[in-house]
């Protein structure tokens, strides 16, 4: 048979700047040069992986451009022609052609063409069949054979349609046979990975089973679907009226009907259970159509809705909401005077709870004032997940149809809870009392967080909860109260640190535990959790700092108005406070007690604040909060106000900046451990921006640089920060602090990483344009569709 050779001396495409690299490989040898087989061969080609590269088609106009274009050495219809020397060989013919070509590399072997322990792999979408396939061509399975399958694919096939960057960030399952050895297997992880793909190990009955639920049930379902159109007899108008979602979904099925027959027959087991399964779904899912079952669908088709967000969210460890601003930053140029009277998103550590407490009330439960933000739709996702229908939000109104105490059910995937310390470490109290077992996760500024704080008194309690991460940190995995055999038990807890989230993850635990919880607080931190408990019917003892529960009652759903938060509230505060000529009007923001030590702070450094229209809201109580330039002073902030303004320090770091004189923050140690070291990251940004500051073990120092004037009259003129480039260390607060400050700035300011600010404040580049900052929001690149 023809072999085909290039003239290596003008073709080869060597980068003599590599060459020290060894390549991986002397030769490899590609059989079948389609979309995965030359796409490939034209990474390993690019990237210098190998000394030579062979290929075996069947179609030689491809074999011969191949060559022309320098992608190969050599190439030939037949293995023999061409295999010789070969280390590597790669196998990317059709499935059903699997095991001819085992005949012909065994053939290879015996007449001493090949080596025996040479590396035999394939990129076949089914991996049960490729073994067997092995199996009955080899006595035993050959030492160099790895099964793989890329999951990467194109619209487009063939040889035309190749892309060395086609694996660039997808992923590689390879088979680890037992008989395979660890050397074969370890080099052709490397080969993968030189070329961008991120390899996974998976036993391959288990790979042919996920795939045939990933992607063949759908690719069936997509050609049945058209097949069941075009059978109608008014087939033609139920083409030309097939609007987008028959198109979306059918859009696979123009793939290549011969591959789809031979991958439907080669993972037939796998394929018939995941089809028998779709079944049972369909049959339920018809059923509630049928009774007219609302709740019950509206709670299938809102789960369904989430999911698929959320997986790709928690594949590609990215925010909930507006994907299109990832790595986003903000722009700044300087404006002096902020006016108006506006609305404040809901506050979010009472929009977690209301989830929380909805879910797990008997009853129905109306939100009003939900924060539509990243943090309180990871709680709302995980009591989905925990099968609670809850509808919304939409204007920041849910109903959630409450399961009562025992009605959670154990979630079919980590609960993913992206960067929120509160969903995790309240949700570990919840879970650690539950029937069944759980694992908790977040994005990778979570996963760096300390929790054992709460595992640890969740253990005194008699919860088995282990913190897998490095140093105590999440994913959290934590075993249901069926498999330890006994419920959780009260404990009389002192805590070591005035965390809110401490005493709400061991109170909620104690809503099952046998006897009293007891927690005493070494200061008083926010009580949001004991007011929703009361506001549930939930008795709570409150004396001073020791807040005890009983275990073993129940909660009745009603309805919560969520005040707008003060914690966003802060930076405007802050903002009208600093600048010249303005006033702003805040309403309906939460003054829980345990929540205005910014007012408090910020009234100690001279600030211009009024209350009015004070009310209550759902047990909270709410006041619109005016606030208006003035010339504030420095201090020395006292300590029992640091819990009570614990998430405001970032942007009242920025206010004593704008004070004339010395503010001194101690006892606030608890800053270092929040979504970054808030310490050491705004200290960083205020020197960018020329301020004088000194970090201590806990807190700041910052040499204010306000005006010394003597006089009554505002003087707010002057710039205290310089322009400047802030990474926000992916902070929503840190990004959100250093927007105010562009209202004394003398220059631009850029803030690097400002997605986050959707965890707390959706909107808020929007509200601080409309009360005269300059935003120009930059969004990062959109990558919802590839993670969707
Ligand atoms: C929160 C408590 C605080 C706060 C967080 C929300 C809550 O954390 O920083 O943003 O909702 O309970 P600590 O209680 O750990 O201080």
């Amino acid at each position: 048979m023809q072999t085909i050779n290039q003239d290596l001396a003008n073709q080869a495409p060597v980068n003599t700047s590599l060459s020290i690299i060894p390549p991986l490989f002397q030769q490899v040898c590609v059989i079948g040069l389609g979309l995965i087989g030359a796409s490939l061969a034209q990474a390993i080609r690019d990237n210098h992986l190998s000394k030579r590269l062979v290929a075996v088609d069947r179609h030689l106009p491809s074999i011969e451009e191949a060559i022309a274009q320098g992608l190969l050495d050599a190439g030939s219809a037949v293995l023999s022609d061409v295999v010789s020397g070969s280390d590597l060989i790669v196998i990317a013919v059709p499935v059903q052609a699997a095991q001819a070509v085992f005949s012909d590399i065994k053939a290879a072997m015996d007449n001493g063409q090949l080596a025996t322990d040479c590396i035999i792999t394939d990129v076949c979408s089914t991996k049960v069949n490729i073994i067997e396939a092995a199996q009955a061509v080899f006595t035993s399975l050959p030492v160099g054979l790895v099964p793989a399958h890329p999951i990467a694919g194109a619209e487009n096939s063939g040889y035309h349609a190749r892309r060395s960057n086609l694996f660039v960030n997808h992923s590689v399952i390879i088979c680890e046979l037992p008989t395979t050895r660890v050397s074969a297997i370890n080099k052709l992880r490397q080969l993968w990975e030189a070329v961008g793909a991120t390899v996974m190990p998976m036993a391959a009955a288990h790979h042919d089973s996920i795939l045939a639920h990933t992607s063949h049930l759908p690719h069936l379902l997509a050609f049945n679907l058209v097949e069941q159109l075009a059978s109608h007899n008014d087939n033609l108008d139920m083409f030309r009226y097939a609007a987008g979602g028959f198109r979306d979904f059918t859009r696979i099925a123009a793939s290549d009907p011969k591959m789809w027959h031979d991958i439907f027959f080669a993972n037939q087991s796998a394929i018939v259970s995941a089809l028998d399964e779709y079944s049972v779904y369909l049959q339920d899912i018809r059923q509630l159509i049928i009774d007219k079952d609302s709740t019950a669908l509206m709670g299938l088709l809102g789960r369904a809705q989430a999911a698929r967000r959320h997986f790709g969210h928690m594949l590609a460890s990215t925010p909930y909401t507006d994907t299109s601003a990832m790595s986003a930053s903000y722009n700044i140029t300087p404006s002096n005077t902020v006016i108006g009277t506006i609305a404040i998103p809901g506050d979010k550590s009472i929009s977690h709870r209301s989830i929380m407490l909805g879910s797990l009330a008997t009853g129905v439960t109306h939100v009003t004032g939900f924060l539509e933000g990243e943090d309180a739709l990871a709680t709302l996702q995980a009591f989905r997940d925990m099968g609670v229908t809850i509808e919304g939000p939409d204007k920041g109104r849910l109903t959630i149809h409450g399961v009562g105490m025992n009605g959670l059910k154990p979630s079919k995937t980590p609960l993913y809870m992206g960067n929120s310390g509160t969903s995790m470490r309240l949700l570990a109290g919840i879970l650690a009392a539950q029937k069944f077992d759980s694992v908790l996760t977040g994005d990778t500024s979570l996963n760096k967080r300390p929790m054992e704080r709460v595992a640890s008194p969740l253990r005194e309690m008699g919860a088995v909860i282990q913190s897998t991460g490095h140093n105590g940190t999440s994913p959290l995995s934590i075993t249901g109260r069926d498999n330890v055999g006994k419920p959780l038990h009260g404990i009389d807890y002192d805590m070591p640190v005035a965390s809110a989230q401490i005493k709400s993850c061991l109170l909620l635990a104690g809503l099952w535990a046998e006897g009293t919880t007891t927690v005493t607080q070494p200061e008083i931190s926010r009580d949001h959790t004991e007011r929703m408990l009361s506001a549930f019917g939930y008795p709570v003892t409150v004396d001073g700092n020791r807040i005890s529960i009983e275990g073993g009652g129940t909660l009745t759903g009603g309805d919560i108005a969520v005040p707008a938060d003060i914690s966003s509230a802060a930076f405007f505060m802050v903002a009208a406070a600093i600048s010249q000529g303005s006033e702003l009007t805040l309403t309906q923001v939460g003054i829980n007690p345990t929540r205005t030590g910014i007012i408090d702070i910020l009234k100690l450094m001279n600030a211009d604040i009024t209350l009015s229209n004070e009310t209550y809201v759902g047990g909270e109580p709410v006041a619109d909060i005016t606030i208006r330039s003035s010339n504030l002073v420095g201090i020395e902030i006292p300590e029992a106000l640091v819990p009570l303004a614990i998430d405001e320090f970032p942007v009242l770091f920025i206010a004593a900046s704008c004070a004339q004189g010395r503010t001194v923050l101690t006892g606030a140690k608890e800053l270092r451990v929040k979504e970054s070291d808030r310490i050491a990251v705004m200290a960083d940004g205020l020197q960018t921006l020329g301020v004088d500051c000194t970090v201590t073990e806990d807190g700041l120092i910052i040499e204010g640089q306000g005006s010394n004037s003597q006089s009554d009259e505002v003087n707010n003129s002057q710039p205290v920060f310089g322009g400047g480039h802030i990474v926000s260390h992916h902070d929503h607060r840190i990004a959100m602090s250093f927007a105010v400050a562009s209202l004394r700035a003398s220059k631009q300011i850029t803030i690097e990483g400002v997605e986050t600010v959707n965890t707390s404040f959706p909107g808020f580049a929007e509200l601080a344009s409309q009360i005269g900052m300059n935003i120009e929001v930059n969004k990062g690149v959109d990558n919802s569709i590839d993670n969707a």
